[in-house]
């Protein structure tokens, strides 16, 4: 079993999702795999790890809402070692990003 972090706050533009990058990338240096998840339909998080949106059909929402659809399914890699993410739920949970210490 992986340790979550969740990046929460309820006040805007504190830095929620500029900590998530930089705690993902540095637990990632640090040779954890880490799984980012992007819960903010800004998708930024996403957007920062170099994902173009364009390219994403499924996102945790789609997750939440169809049992057959697994989590792995939408995890995509990122250009760095050990870090990968998976895409936003939009309008499902509206603030906040996770970061994920994964080991399986
Ligand atoms: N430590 C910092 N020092 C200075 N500027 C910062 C710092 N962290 C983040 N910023 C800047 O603050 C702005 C908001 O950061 P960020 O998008 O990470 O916040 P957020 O809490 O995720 O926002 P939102 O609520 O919109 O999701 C960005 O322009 C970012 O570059
Ligand atoms: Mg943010």
């Amino acid at each position: 079993m992986g340790t979550v972090i969740a990046v929460a706050n309820q006040k805007g533009g504190v830095g929620k999702t500029t900590c998530t990058i930089n705690l993902g990338g540095a637990l990632a240096s640090l040779g954890h795999r880490v799984l980012c998840l992007d819960l903010d339909p800004q998708a930024n998080l996403t957007v920062g790890l170099g994902i173009d949106l364009n390219t994403v059909e499924k996102n945790i929402a789609n997750v939440l809402i169809d049992p057959d659809l697994k989590l792995t399914s939408i995890i995509r890699p990122t250009k760095t070692k050990n870090l990968r993410r998976a895409r936003d739920a939009r309008a499902v949970i509206r603030r906040g990003g996770a970061v994920q210490r994964d080991r399986s």
